[in-house]
């Protein structure tokens, strides 16, 4: 199980973190699941000039399910490139292997969420898992 966030307030407001009231747990494989976020945080920081920043944005609604979406600025994924970005061995950056995105989508699709990517000019790219909540997380105070 992975306890994904808690952000308060202040701490919110900082890092452009939704604020949550109580720990987010899904239910998984630990390291993989932190695999997931590596690769995604990685990218967003590779994507970005020195100075920009890289937000995550944690949301949970009604239908059990949450959505963390990491956002970075820099130039847009162009909209004919973006369906081939999980494929293995995809990459625009010379020393990158390009099996980032692809191993990040089977992780997540094997904890039954979805991997979604979006980009364009005036809002930059994010990128958006949604994975199924753990029943716990209800039992949690
Ligand atoms: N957050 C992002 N912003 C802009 N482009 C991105 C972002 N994430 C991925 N990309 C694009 O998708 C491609 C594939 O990403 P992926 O993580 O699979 O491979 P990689 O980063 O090139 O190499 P590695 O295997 O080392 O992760 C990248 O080369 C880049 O062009
Ligand atoms: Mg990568």
């Amino acid at each position: 199980m992975l306890r994904l966030g808690l952000a308060f307030g202040d701490e919110a407001e900082r890092g452009g973190i939704d604020a949550v009231s109580q720990p987010i747990f899904v239910q998984g494989d630990k390291d993989k699941l932190k695999q997931v976020f590596i690769n995604l945080v990685s990218n967003a920081c590779e994507a970005i000039a020195e100075g920009e920043a890289v937000s995550w944005l944690i949301h949970v609604d009604g239908s059990r399910q949450t959505q963390i979406k990491v956002h970075n600025g820099g130039k847009p994924i162009p909209p004919d490139v973006l369906p081939h970005l999980t494929k293995p061995f995809f990459t625009t950056k010379s020393s990158g292997n390009g099996l980032g995105l692809a191993s990040t989508r089977r992780i997540i699709e094997a904890h039954n969420g979805t991997l979604v990517i979006e980009s364009t000019e005036e809002n930059g790219t994010t990128v958006t898992v949604s994975l199924p909540l753990c029943e716990l997380e209800s039992s949690v105070s």
